[in-house]
């Protein structure tokens, strides 16, 4: 893998690509209100580093000394993450693949209120969360103050994302998992702060569609031996029920990354396999309007081209967030 002067090449770039759309969108002022404060502060912190750590960059203006001020006077270089162009990819995006700005802000939006139901309500047994293939998500940062946080993922993009995260109140638990080649019990065993004995949450999401169907059936076994108590939170993406664009741009999409997504599964196998493995599907959503109450929508004449993408387009045809206990 590529290393640079400054830092690192950025491991997943289906990881980078779910970073930079959110970190874009949930600056808009009709979303911003919809996640609260902490989940702004994860994403303003790690811009900055981002932008010392990962390829916004190129390795040719890094090398340079008088390329690096004129770096540092350039607004739209020190601030990338706001540059007017934005937008405008984002725009690009959501045409190539409709309904993909409404389900990055869906799917974020849904994994928060439950992981927050799953540990505020007095009825939920959860007091820890395991995210696998956490990527560079904020879960773990925002949660890690209400219970033992546990992220999961390929060696390089812990590595990684343990150089990115603020050092501020980090209590996270990072673990090296290839869900391909390493046992989870095994894994989990070894890390002291993890109990078997507390009920967790384990989260995937954006995850389930670059593991082989054997490895998830063994995943989830596995976490229901850890403790019965267990419960599952996952996306769901059933690329059979997109148009025949949307399905091509987003294959294409994550085959250019050199990332490679598995069979397609659809939801009734994906909830078999969860059955057959202890766990039954106790709630789903499917869009934002499922997650808000009709007086917290924003007012249409007031939204802004991009928040009208998010917020009043349908999200992606067989994409859903899938609870099971
Ligand atoms: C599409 S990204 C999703 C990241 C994050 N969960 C999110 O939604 O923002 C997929 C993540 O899964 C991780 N991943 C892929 N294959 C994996 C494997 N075999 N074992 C562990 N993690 C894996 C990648 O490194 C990447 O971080």
């Amino acid at each position: 893998m590529e290393q640079t002067p400054l830092g690192m090449n950025i491991p997943s770039k289906t990881a980078f690509n779910v970073y930079s759309k959110f970190t874009t969108l949930r600056k808009q002022p009709a979303i911003a209100p919809l996640f609260p404060a902490s989940v702004h502060s994860y994403y303003n912190l790690t811009e900055v580093k981002m932008n010392r750590l990962g390829r916004l960059i190129s390795p040719q203006i890094k090398g340079k000394k008088d390329a690096a001020c004129e770096f540092q006077d350039n607004k739209a270089f020190r601030d990338p993450w706001n540059a007017a162009w934005i937008p405008k990819l984002l725009a690009l995006d959501d045409w190539l693949l409709k309904g993909d700005l409404h389900h990055i802000v869906f799917r974020k939006l849904a994994l928060h209120r439950t992981i927050q139901d799953r540990l505020m309500n007095s009825n939920s047994p959860i007091t820890q969360l395991v995210i696998l293939g956490s990527g560079i998500d904020h879960i773990g940062w925002v949660f890690s103050n209400e219970c033992a946080c546990f992220e999961l993922d390929i060696e390089p993009m812990i590595t990684f994302k343990k150089k990115l995260l603020p050092t501020l109140n980090q209590k996270v638990h990072f673990n090296d998992f290839d869900a391909t080649k390493n046992a989870l019990d095994q894994c989990l065993k070894h890390q002291p702060a993890f109990h078997s004995n507390r009920a967790s949450l384990f989260i995937t999401e954006g995850f389930i569609d670059y593991i082989p169907k054997e490895n998830l059936a063994s995943l989830l076994s596995q976490i229901k031996q850890l403790n019965p108590e267990n419960e599952w939170l996952s996306t769901h993406f059933d690329r059979s029920l997109l148009s025949h664009n949307q399905r091509f741009f987003f294959e294409i999409g994550v085959q250019i990354t050199g990332e490679h997504l598995q069979t397609n599964l659809r939801k009734e196998q994906i909830v078999s396999i969860g059955y057959d493995n202890g766990f039954a599907l106790v709630n789903e959503w499917a869009n934002i309007p499922e997650l808000l109450d009709e007086q917290s929508i924003p007012n249409e004449a007031k939204l802004n081209s991009i928040e009208q993408k998010v917020l009043h387009q349908k999200n992606m045809n067989g994409c859903s967030i899938l609870h099971f206990k």
